[in-house]
């Protein structure tokens, strides 16, 4: 299997959806997210991938790790169509995540942690972050492929590389192909069809259904149990005493597996 990313394949396998000119790849960089907010407007999609990030930049201010050649650092850069609706977006980016991953890995162990992280078996191994400027929406997503790295232990914060978790080498080549085909996909539905479309693949491969979590409510930490996703996919979270409610933006992490 090629272990690097071979650029004019993936430029011809994806030149429907990216043209070439809005291609970019670099051996290097601080963020592929942030390389794509200096571009100009365009409206078609551009796509910026990267063997490696200095500074990957992760949800609420964190870094996100990124190894040289062995995982996938792609950001898509794309303008909504106006009155589409937005709401879920940033889920629907999950499901299509973990669509394109179930092609070169066990359906059954993967699964989805709102609002669009990845798991498998309960470990980490995708995260997307989304940035919005005025009229584009910046697409980042991060895999963690053939990266040889230790399970973490720390039941809050559980990651892995499908490497690291199947022992197989996955052809990062193919994955970006089917990353950006099924997003492209996905997306199109939730423009056409709104985010109600998705509920039921949502609550198929929903990590947290009636899980105890922790979460973060106006910057305090709040124990509860996680109920699934509204009609716009905003998290249900029930408190310990009983009190809902439905959140928009935030962080899960599990406390136990009590149901
Ligand atoms: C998270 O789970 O915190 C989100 C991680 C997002 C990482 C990706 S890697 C490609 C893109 N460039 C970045 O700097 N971040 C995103």
């Amino acid at each position: 299997m090629q272990d690097s990313l071979d650029i004019e394949r993936l430029k011809n396998h994806l030149s429907s959806l990216i043209p070439h000119d809005q291609f970019h790849y670099f051996d290097t960089i601080d963020s592929t997210n942030c390389f794509l907010k200096t571009q100009p407007d365009s409206s078609s999609w551009s796509l910026c991938l990267a063997e490696e990030q200095t500074a990957g930049r992760g949800r609420f201010g964190k870094n996100w790790i990124s190894p040289k050649g062995v995982n996938v650092y792609c950001s898509i850069r794309l303008m909504p169509p106006s009155l589409s609706p937005l709401s879920g977006a940033s889920l629907v980016c999950g499901l299509a995540t973990l669509k394109a991953l179930s092609n070169f890995m066990p359906t059954s162990n993967l699964h989805i942690k709102w609002p669009n992280d990845v798991l498998y078996q309960g470990h980490k191994i995708s995260g997307i972050l989304i940035e919005r400027q005025t009229k584009a929406l910046i697409i980042g997503i991060g895999i963690n492929v053939n990266a040889i790295m230790p399970l973490s232990d720390n039941p809050e914060k559980p990651w892995g590389s499908i490497y690291s978790l199947t022992g197989h080498l996955t052809d990062r080549n193919a994955l970006v192909v089917s990353l950006v085909e099924t997003l492209s996909q996905y997306l199109d539905h939730l423009w056409k069809k709104g985010f109600l479309y998705f509920a039921e693949e949502w609550n198929v491969n929903d990590y947290l259904i009636h899980k105890k979590v922790k979460i973060l409510i106006q910057g305090t930490e709040c124990v509860g149990f996680a109920r699934g996703i509204t009609g716009t996919g905003a998290l249900i979270f029930e408190k310990l005493n009983g009190e809902v409610h439905h959140l928009e933006s935030g962080e899960a992490s599990l406390l136990s597996f009590i149901a």
